[in-house]
């Protein structure tokens, strides 16, 4: 177990690296690969701890999932019906994922079952899940307002109609998912599109999905058959490396087999937006999902503004988007991203405490930040607050330091992004 890691200032990164399989395609091909006819064989799958409970999850509900640990599974398929009631407590860890699209999936079995969590996910909102699960039917349990521990127990669901108060493609996935055990059609309507690795995938199994601007159709009751998937490499988990490569000074990174997806790749739109060098080669498809190789070197940012449907495509990135403005000319302002707030920890007060800590100008928003250019980060002393992105955010910040950075409390990286440590060496 590491605890915690000092980064020395460095520059003259060059490499050619892979980053693992995306953390939201890899739960959603065991999930969707788990209700689906016959076995999905799902090659360049993220072994971290967040997708590790997903597969958990399901061996408790009676699926066989072989080569556990590795990156290539097999998930043997008990078909819509064939979910057995689970004898114990499901643990989700610190995965929101896994908690909210399986409630879906649990709200159309007609047994009980409870989920718990980390303290990280005992204290994050689960009503906006249990609200239009309760409208289809099912019995949802949590503590006061709606907290895990969750208790549900699903069984016959009516179709629904549900416009959802935030975009977040964990609600809009929950609902798409319990709509698959419905005789009918369920709708979800978003304020904005989050990301659509759901309906994407769900096509790819052999769902009926219509999409229409921000409206999302299922199909209930479909035929899905179980197939190979090969998941992108996770364009979260390239952000770093991306990052590092634009800050440190002599620096030229290719990343290959990076998941583009528009829906996700907000990142590469607000660096460039920032004058940042990166440039996308490549092209192709793999089930069902753009990808791309990505080059990135040294480069000059400029401060800007980001807010709006922006903010919703590149959520994960923002504690790493603030950073990077530390070093722009200029002022860089994020709004409309209070969702931060409900993270796996409060992401909008960590960046700004933890910039803070190293030398960063930074002021905090109700929905947001305003970072101040041209700070030298001077380095010190940090704290992940059990946040894996926050954690590889600093490591970056560490870089560019002036002195080195030390960030306590590390281990969390595993979650979405086990071989971070080695690969940041490599380079
Ligand atoms: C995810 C959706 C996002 C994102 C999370 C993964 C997904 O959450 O922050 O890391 O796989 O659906 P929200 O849907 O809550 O915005």
């Amino acid at each position: 177990m590491i605890e915690k890691m000092t980064l020395q200032p460095t520059t003259g990164l060059r490499g050619d690296i892979r980053p693992p399989g995306d953390k939201s395609i890899s739960h959603r091909s065991v999930m969707i690969g788990a209700i689906a006819e016959g076995v999905t064989e799902i090659d360049n799958f993220l072994s971290g701890e967040d997708c590790l409970a997903t597969i958990r999850a399901f061996e408790n509900m009676g699926v066989r999932v072989d080569g556990i640990g590795t990156s290539s599974i097999r998930v043997h398929g008990a078909g819509l019906d064939g979910l057995q009631e689970p004898g114990d407590v499901l643990d989700m860890g610190n995965s929101g994922t896994s908690m909210r699209l399986i409630s879906g999936i649990l709200a159309g079995q007609p047994f009980y079952s409870v989920l718990t969590g980390d303290s990280s996910l005992r204290s994050r909102p689960m009503n906006r899940i249990a609200e239009p699960l309760r409208l289809m039917g099912a019995q949802v349990y949590g503590r006061k307002g709606d907290m895990a521990p969750l208790t549900i127990v699903g069984g016959s669901l009516n179709p629904i109609s549900y416009k959802t108060h935030v975009a977040s493609a964990q609600i809009k996935s929950c609902i798409l998912l319990a709509g698959l055990f419905v005789d009918g059609e369920t709708t979800v309507i978003e304020p904005a599109e989050s990301r659509d690795h759901t309906e994407r995938m769900l096509r790819g199994f052999g769902a009926e999905v219509i999409s229409q601007d921000l409206e999302r159709k299922v199909k209930g009751r479909p035929k899905m058959s179980g197939h190979k998937i090969t998941v992108p490499g996770d364009i979260s988990s390239a952000a770093y490396f991306l990052a590092a490569a634009v800050l440190c000074r002599d620096s030229e990174v290719v990343i290959r087999n990076v998941g583009i997806n528009p829906t996700r790749a907000g990142l590469l739109e607000a660096l460039k937006a920032m004058g940042a060098q990166i440039s996308l080669e490549n092209y192709r498809e793999e089930s069902g999902e753009p990808v791309a190789d990505l080059y990135a070197s040294s480069s000059q940012l400029k401060g800007a503004d980001f807010s709006g449907g922006l903010i919703v495509r590149m959520l994960d990135e923002i504690p790493l988007l603030a950073m990077a403005s530390t070093q722009a000319d200029g002022e860089t302002k994020i709004r409309d991203a209070a969702e931060l707030r409900v993270k796996e920890t409060d992401r909008i007060a960590a960046t700004v405490s933890e910039l803070r800590k190293l030398g960063a100008q930074i002021e905090e928003l109700d929905d947001g930040m305003i970072i101040a250019g041209g700070s030298k980060l001077e380095g010190g002393e940090c704290e992940s607050h059990g946040d894996h992105r926050m954690a590889m955010s600093l490591a970056v910040a560490g870089l560019i330091s002036g002195e080195g950075t030390t960030i306590h409390n590390v281990t969390c990286v595993n979650t979405s992004f086990p071989g971070f440590w080695e690969m940041l060496s490599s380079l």
